[in-house]
C-alpha cells in the first residue's frame, strides 16, 4: 500500500478520532438540510456532482441519498487533505464542521436512483460480480441492499466508472478511509474481477 506512510496513518487515526467526536455527539450540533442545500449552492457543488446529487458526469460520484455520516466524514478527509482529490480542495476548503454536517444532510436527504446514462446490462459480467462480492463479504459491511449505514457507504445507484476506479484506488493504496478495512478487501483482485464488481452493484435497483 504506497499510499499509507506512517505519518499518513497517524494522521488519519487523528481524523478518525475526531470525526467519531464530532459524528457521535448527537445534539451538540444540530444538522440543518436547508442550510446544506444554500451552502451546497454557494461552493457550486451541483456543477460536478448534479443539481440534485445525482451525477451525470464522468467519474463524479453521486451524493445523492448516500449515507450523511460517510458523507461528513469524506469532507473531514478532503478538509484536512487526508484524501488528496486536487478537485474537492476548493469546495472543502475552510467549512466547519456544523456545515459539514448540514451538506451531509441535504445531500442524505435527496432521493437515490439509477443513473440516466447507466450502461445495458450485461449478463455474464454480473454474475460475475456477484460471485465474487458474495467471496468477499461485501454485504457483510455495505448491507444486502448495498444502501449501506453510517460511515458505510452506499453502493447501489452510484455511477459504474466511479465504483470501478475508486475500487483500483483501494486495492492500489491510492485510496485510504479512515481505515484501511477497504484496502484489505480488495487485495489481489484483478482490474477484470474490478469491473465485474461495479457493473454488478451499478446495476442493481
Ligand atoms: C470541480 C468539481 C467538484 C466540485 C465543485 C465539488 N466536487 Fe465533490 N468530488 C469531486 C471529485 C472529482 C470527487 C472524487 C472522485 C474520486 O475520488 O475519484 C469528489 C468527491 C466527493 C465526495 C466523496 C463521495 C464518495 O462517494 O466517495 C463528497 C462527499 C463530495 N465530493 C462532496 C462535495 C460537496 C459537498 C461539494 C460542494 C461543497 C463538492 N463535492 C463540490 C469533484 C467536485
Ligand atoms: C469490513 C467492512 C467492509 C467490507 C467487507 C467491505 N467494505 Fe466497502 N467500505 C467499507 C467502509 C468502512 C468504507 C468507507 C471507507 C472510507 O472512508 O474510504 C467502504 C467504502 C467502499 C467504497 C467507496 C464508495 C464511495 O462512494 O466512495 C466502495 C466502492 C466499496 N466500499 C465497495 C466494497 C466492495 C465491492 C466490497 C467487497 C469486495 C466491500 N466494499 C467490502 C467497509 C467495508
Amino acid at each position: 500500500m504506497g499510499g499509507a506512510t506512517a505519518a499518513g496513518g497517524a494522521a488519519l487515526l487523528r481524523a478518525a478520532a475526531f470525526a467519531a467526536a464530532v459524528l457521535g455527539a448527537p445534539g451538540a450540533v444540530a444538522q440543518d438540510a436547508g442550510r446544506g442545500a444554500a451552502l451546497a449552492e454557494e461552493r457550486g457543488c451541483g456543477a460536478c456532482h448534479g443539481a440534485r446529487g445525482v451525477s451525470a458526469v464522468p467519474l463524479m460520484p453521486s451524493l445523492a441519498g448516500q449515507q450523511a455520516d460517510f458523507l461528513a466524514l469524506q469532507m473531514i478527509l478532503f478538509r484536512e487533505g487526508l484524501r488528496p482529490v486536487p478537485a474537492m480542495a476548493e469546495p472543502s476548503r475552510g467549512l466547519t464542521d456544523a456545515q459539514i454536517l448540514d451538506l451531509a444532510a441535504w445531500f442524505a436527504s435527496l432521493p437515490s436512483g439509477p443513473k440516466p446514462d447507466r450502461a445495458p446490462r450485461d449478463a455474464a459480467l454480473a454474475e460475475r460480480g456477484a460471485r465474487l462480492s458474495a467471496a468477499r463479504n461485501c454485504n457483510a459491511c455495505h448491507l444486502p441492499g448495498y444502501a449501506g449505514r453510517a460511515n458505510v457507504p452506499r453502493l447501489n445507484h452510484q455511477r459504474e466508472d466511479f465504483l470501478a476506479h475508486t475500487l483500483a484506488e483501494y486495492r492500489d493504496g491510492l485510496r485510504v478511509g479512515a481505515d484501511t478495512q477497504m484496502n484489505g478487501v480488495m487485495h489481489g483482485l484483478t482490474n477484470d474481477d474490478i469491473r465485474a464488481i461495479a457493473h454488478y452493484l451499478a446495476q442493481r435497483e
